[in-house]
């Protein structure tokens, strides 16, 4: 069995600085390589955490020799067209949210990887979070009785200036793919594909949604109610509400670290689940577990899921108008 899992990183920005921070917490696990379209910028993110090889394009990082996987943190239009790149080279690939713009991309994605034997998940970090799974296993345990509700909130006040990613619709900017993919996460996560969408979003004058709001239906009365934005701060908590009490994940629910349940006035209970690093540490440990044991898909996140969840991204895109240049 492979003792050293070999990383490269490609598009060294914000979330690669801490992806690369946890990557050094974990044991058998290597920054080998970085790749950016600057060397320079290859070279200093190299430098700031020690990998051995820098290179100033995406393709040659991809030739260095014993690299195993590639982590990609390129904006999201860039997604699919550098995971593809990977897996045509049987290179497996760890790659950021949302998985690609649309569930045709995420398709071909998939079916790729399997055709190649080659390894690939969607960082969806919120999945191996410690406190995450713990509120999952007690909801679905029936912990508050049966579910009827879900809510969850993401909104933070983007603080960049106009041309960054999270406005450019070029870039697949915009609330629903940045942010208010994990309420959708986890209202799929529990429920599975929604009988009907109802959403509604507002545009910003460069054309991408500062705002959404959803409302899922499914069988059995359930309702998720959930909402996103990137012009206001909300809680960022979710709410799982069964028949006997409430489970909330507290703020930020994404990487919670805390989760408590309230009995309807009676009783309440808290629990804390500490996470290690920024919380990105559990989603690498997961795919160096699934490389050594040679499986091309992780059964705790499978690609059939993030299939699922991107064509639910694009019901909600439809519903509510968003579309983009890549559509
Ligand atoms: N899991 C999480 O918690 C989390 C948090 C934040 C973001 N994300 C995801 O990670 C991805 C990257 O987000 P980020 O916040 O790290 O973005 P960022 O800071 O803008 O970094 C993206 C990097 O991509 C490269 N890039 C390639 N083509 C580009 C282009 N046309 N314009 C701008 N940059 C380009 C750049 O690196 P080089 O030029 O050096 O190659 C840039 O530094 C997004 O898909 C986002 O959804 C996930």
């Amino acid at each position: 069995m492979k003792t050293t899992i070999n990383w490269g990183i490609l598009a060294p920005g914000r979330i690669a600085h801490k992806f690369a921070h946890d990557l050094k917490l974990v044991a058998g696990a290597k920054l080998l390589a970085v790749g950016s379209r600057s060397h320079q910028r290859a070279l200093d993110f190299a430098g700031q955490y020690g990998a051995p090889h820098s290179f100033g394009s995406y393709e040659a990082m991809l030739d260095c020799p014993g690299l195993d996987v590639v982590y990609i943190a390129s904006p999201h239009v860039g997604h699919f067209e550098h995971t593809m790149m990977c897996l045509e080279r049987g290179i497996a690939v760890l790659c950021e949210k949302p998985f690609a713009m649309n569930a045709g991309q995420v398709r071909q994605m998939v079916n790729c990887a399997r055709a190649n034997g080659v390894f690939l998940m969607e960082a969806i970090w919120t999945r191996f979070i410690p406190a995450f799974e713990e509120a999952m296993r007690l909801a679905n345990e029936g912990y508050v009785g049966e579910l009827k509700t879900i809510r969850a909130d993401f909104g933070f006040k983007a603080d960049f200036p106009p041309e960054h990613r999270v406005f450019n619709p070029a870039l697949g900017g915009g609330a629903l793919l940045d942010v208010g993919i994990y309420t959708i996460f986890l209202a799929t996560w529990l429920w599975g594909r929604p009988e009907r969408i109802k959403a509604t979003a507002t545009m910003s004058s460069l054309g991408a949604d500062d705002s959404c709001a959803m409302i899922f239906e499914y069988p059995g009365n359930r309702l998720a109610i959930l909402d996103c934005s990137l012009i206001l701060k909300t809680e960022i908590e979710a709410y799982i509400y069964g028949e006997t009490g409430t489970l909330r994940l507290h703020n930020r629910f994404l990487n919670t670290q805390d989760v408590s349940a309230t009995f309807y006035e009676k009783s309440s209970e808290h629990f804390h689940l500490p996470l290690t690093g920024h919380g990105y540490y559990h989603e690498i440990l997961e795919v160096n577990d699934c490389l050594r044991q040679g499986k091309i898909e992780s059964e705790k996140l499978p690609l059939d899921f993030s299939l699922l969840l991107m064509e639910t991204m694009d019901r909600v895109r439809k519903e509510a108008g968003i579309v983009y240049p890549t559509d």
